[in-house]
C-alpha cells in the first residue's frame, strides 16, 4: 500500500501523515515505511539541502526539476520499492504529483515534459491513493506567520506562485481516481478521520 500526501505549503499534510502512521501501527499492527520528499536517502538529503538552500537565488527552473526528480528517483529504487515488496505500507509526504504542482503549474514547465520526467523517476511505481490537502493562501500565510519559521529558497516564492500551485493541484485532483481533495480548514480530527474512512474503503 502506497499513499502520498499533497498541497500547498502549511497545509496540515505533515500532522496527517503523523496520524495515519499511527493508525496503521497501533490499529492494524502493520509496519509502515513514513518518507518525507525532497529526502529520505542519504544522497536524497543531500539533494536536499541544495534544493531548499535560501543562499542559492540563482537556481534554473530546469535544474530545480531534475534535483528534485534525482531526489526521487534515488528514494523509489532504495526504499519505497523495496518496502513494498516486503509488503510494508510505504506513506511519502510529497511524491511526483508535487513536481507537477510546483515545477509545471507553479514555475510554468510544460506538463508534457513534467510527465516524462516523473514517470522515468518513478518507474512505474504509482501512490494508490493521494490525498490533496486545499487550504487557501490567506490561511496559508496565516499559519506561517504563527509559526515563525524561516523561510526555505521555494517558501520564498511570491504569492502568484503559491496561488498557481493550489490551482494546480485542485487540477491534478480532478484527473485520476486516486486523488482525495480534502478541505484543510477542518479540523485536525475531522481530517483524520476523513482519511481513515477512504483507506477502509479502498483497502
Ligand atoms: P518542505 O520543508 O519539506 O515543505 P513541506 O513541509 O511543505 O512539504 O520543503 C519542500 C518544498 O519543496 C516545498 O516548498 C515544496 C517543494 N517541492 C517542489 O517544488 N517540487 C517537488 O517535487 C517536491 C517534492 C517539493
Amino acid at each position: 500500500m502506497f499513499i502520498t500526501f499533497e498541497g500547498i505549503d502549511h497545509c496540515g499534510k505533515s500532522t496527517q501523515v503523523k496520524l495515519l502512521e499511527n493508525y496503521f501501527i497501533n490499529e492494524k499492527g502493520l509496519d509502515v515505511i513514513n518518507i518525507r520528499e525532497p529526502g529520505g536517502t542519504g544522497i536524497s538529503e543531500k539533494i536536499r539541502t541544495i534544493l531548499l538552500d535560501k543562499k542559492i537565488s540563482d537556481m534554473k527552473i530546469e535544474t530545480e526539476i531534475l534535483l528534485f526528480s534525482a531526489s526521487r528517483a534515488q528514494l523509489v529504487r532504495e526504499v519505497i520499492k523495496p518496502g513494498l515488496e516486503q509488503g510494508k505500507v510505504v506513506i511519502s509526504d510529497r511524491f511526483h504529483d508535487s513536481t507537477t504542482a510546483y515545477q509545471g503549474y507553479g514555475r510554468g514547465i510544460p506538463l508534457e515534459y513534467i510527465n516524462t520526467i516523473n514517470s522515468f523517476a518513478i518507474a512505474g511505481c504509482v501512490p494508490d491513493i493521494t490525498f490533496i490537502i486545499d487550504i487557501d493562501l490567506e490561511t496559508a500565510e496565516e499559519r506561517k506567520k504563527s509559526k515563525n519559521s524561516v523561510p526555505d529558497r521555494m517558501e520564498i516564492a511570491g504569492r502568484e506562485f503559491f496561488e498557481r500551485v493550489r490551482n494546480g493541484y485542485r487540477e491534478i485532483a480532478r484527473t485520476h481516481k486516486r486523488f482525495v481533495l480534502i478541505d484543510g480548514k477542518d479540523e485536525i480530527g475531522i481530517i483524520k478521520n476523513r482519511i481513515i474512512e477512504e483507506v477502509k474503503k479502498r483497502f
